[in-house]
């Protein structure tokens, strides 16, 4: 299945995607997680209504340890979630955090805010793409020069149910962005992981959002068949990009069991995410409306990837899944199948090295 079809002549083109019908159909695919919520209540009211969640461990940002030394990478981080992961970071005086994002003046104006509150903070901006694997190498090559070790990579960065499009080397755009550029990325880092785990007191961490959408995507095909990928809906697709996300942070722990990799759902969170999705479809613009009470604060979200970053490690279990916060899930039957991890690992490598990295 490598190399399977960037552009094939099956390939759904922007405009297609973006039918009268579109909005209709993007609403029948959230029939899943209803159905899902139905057979798992406790699971469905601990990812979907965090402010009045009664499972969630104890902890707040001022339960973050002294982090003196650690390099921290977050990508994303000039706004929603990350950006509030890299404020509460800083405070707690680690020696470099990298916001590793996109656009550039949208870092440059977060680093000031953060700055403002912690004038201590040592924070730079690392330019970095996902959609483009050149600018993932750069940025690797970037950090690598300037960094001995990196001791938390937070992979925050992600889109939400967008019309189709493709990445620079032709992969369906979110699970492009979402997975196939994280992949890289950690891949290219992984040579300094490795050798910050070998400092003294090691605790190097791989912290990956996704999110319990990741239950959209109902059965395996789609992860390694673009042309099946681009069958589904937008939420479908991004549903395939957080089940990638998932299986990544796993197969990651069982290759690599130095580095702590996990993956977390932060709950539904009042961000920019969202912007598309409204645009796009006035059921989901209805539906965050009227929903609008339930969704959980930016300093509510962060809390759980805080979490993830910075808890005892003898409280995570290596490559498991998260939900807000610290309330380890199984997930979708997907997410829980190991076999699958390992065989999309190999998928993965096999994309990326075709097209040269
Ligand atoms: N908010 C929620 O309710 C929720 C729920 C479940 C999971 N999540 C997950 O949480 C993570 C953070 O989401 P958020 O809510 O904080 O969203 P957000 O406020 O929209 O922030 C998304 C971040 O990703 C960056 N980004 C997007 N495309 C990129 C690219 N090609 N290259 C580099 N950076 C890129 C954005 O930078 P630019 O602005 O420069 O593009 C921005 O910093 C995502 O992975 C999301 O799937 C969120």
């Amino acid at each position: 299945m490598a190399g399977q079809v960037p552009h094939s002549s099956n390939a759904l083109s922007d405009q297609q995607a973006t039918t009268t019908w579109q909005p209709f159909l993007e609403l029948l695919e959230f029939r899943y997680l209803i159905f899902d919520s139905i057979l798992t209540p406790s699971e469905a009211f601990s990812s979907y209504i965090l402010p009045f969640t009664t499972t969630m461990v104890n902890f707040a940002v001022s339960d973050i340890p002294d982090l003196k030394d650690k390099v921290i990478l977050v990508t994303g981080g000039n706004t929603g979630l990350g950006y509030e992961a890299i404020k509460a970071l800083s405070a707690h005086g680690p020696a470099h955090i990298y916001m590793a994002s996109r656009t550039e003046s949208k870092a440059t104006a977060a680093i000031a805010d953060i700055q403002k509150i912690n004038p201590s903070a040592q924070i730079s901006y690392l330019p970095l793409d996902l959609t483009s694997f050149a600018s993932i190498k750069a940025a690797a090559e970037r950090f690598n020069s300037e960094s001995h070790r990196l001791d938390i990579l937070m992979l925050n960065a992600g889109i939400m149910a967008v019309p189709i499009s493709h990445t620079k080397e032709g992969f369906e755009i979110q699970l492009g962005t979402n997975h196939l550029g994280h992949f890289l990325l950690t891949k290219l880092l992984l040579p300094t992981l490795q050798a910050t785990t070998k400092l003294p007191n090691a605790d190097v961490r791989m912290v990956c959002l996704t999110s319990d959408g990741h239950r959209f995507a109902r059965t395996r095909d789609p992860l390694f068949s673009q042309t099946k990928l681009e069958q589904c809906g937008a939420w479908g697709r991004y549903g395939y990009s957080k089940l990638a996300n998932i299986l990544f942070a796993k197969e990651l722990a069982k290759r690599y069991p130095d580095i702590l990799s996990l993956s977390v759902h932060p709950g539904i969170v009042n961000t920019d995410l969202y912007q598309s999705t409204q645009k796009n479809n006035i059921f989901m613009k209805i539906g965050l409306m009227v929903g609008g009470w339930v969704r959980a604060t930016v300093e509510q979200g962060a809390l759980g990837q805080l979490w993830a970053s910075v808890a005892p490690r003898e409280k995570i279990v290596n490559g498991a899944f998260y939900t807000p916060v610290g309330s380890k899930s199984s997930g979708s039957w997907l997410a829980g199948d190991g076999k699958l991890a390992e065989e999309f690992w190999g998928w993965t490598e096999k994309e990326v090295e075709s097209k040269g990295y």
